[in-house]
């Protein structure tokens, strides 16, 4: 595994980086072929997917892209708690993507039946290595509480699931969720940690700490097999780390 920490200035700078970021991962990809990105929930994202609408959207070939998700809310697309809806709000309703490119989790249906056929979508759309599916480019946020996707601490066990996604619920709300699990997170070319603000600095310490005496959380499981492993964080979320050179 190659981690590779970075810490921005500003949302923005952290923004154009993994915009960037697209567009040198699809130069490695052959023509003909589409580069696979799993989308994921949360505010740094909705922030990432608005400067991306502003700034990238006839700058990237979004029809050599296709579009999944780490994880979804089971509610219908159109509300509020979907991520599907907040993708497609801050950036997928601005975009030329051709419609078949997208390959929402339906919350809409129920979910036993929802984390079976997604995984065949995901086995029918993504290249696979080692027989697993494996993202070119795999989005994730990181809660307080240590969880990425919808594998929360109180259920940290999924993360090791021999299944490639699965349904659980939120440990607080009871919501149900469908979530991919760590067989094909860490299959992943390429995972990407979105984390921002002072809030999450305490958590962002315990995963990244060197003496790696750290409590075990989700998040901290996260190991790309053969993939690089970024975190891109603002000065607010790196508070807690030494020796970090901030991007220009
Ligand atoms: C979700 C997300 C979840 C999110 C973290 C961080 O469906 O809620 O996938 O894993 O990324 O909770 O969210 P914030 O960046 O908003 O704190």
């Amino acid at each position: 595994m190659n981690e590779i920490i970075k810490v921005f200035n500003s949302r923005n700078l952290l923004s154009d980086f993994f915009a960037k970021e697209i567009l040198k991962k699809l130069d490695l990809i052959d023509e003909g072929n589409f580069l696979s990105i799993a989308f994921s929930g949360g505010s740094t994202p909705k922030n990432v997917f608005e400067f991306i609408s502003s700034n990238y959207k006839d700058k990237i070939p979004w029809e050599r892209i296709k579009i999944f998700w780490s994880d979804e809310r089971c509610v219908p697309p159109d509300d509020d708690e979907s991520n599907y809806k907040m993708a497609f709000d801050s950036l997928i309703k601005n975009i030329s993507i051709p419609e078949e490119n997208i390959f929402r989790i339906f919350g809409e249906t129920d979910p036993s039946e929802e984390e079976m056929r997604y995984k065949f979508v995901l086995k029918g759309n993504i290249p696979l290595i080692n027989k697993i599916p494996s993202f070119d480019i795999m989005m994730l946020g990181l809660g307080d509480d240590g969880h990425t996707a919808s594998i929360f601490p109180n259920n940290i066990s999924l993360f090791n699931s021999d299944e490639i996604c699965l349904n659980t619920k939120h440990p607080e709300s009871g919501q149900e969720r469908i979530t991919l699990t760590g067989k094909v997170i860490n299959n992943s070319k390429n995972i990407y940690f979105f984390v921002t603000g002072k809030k999450k600095s305490k958590i962002v310490k315990e995963i990244l700490n060197e003496d790696n005496s750290n409590k075990i959380y989700p998040a901290s499981l996260v190991e790309p097999t053969n993939g690089n492993l970024y975190w891109l964080l603002d000065k607010g979320a790196a508070l807690g780390l030494k020796n970090i050179r901030n991007e220009k």
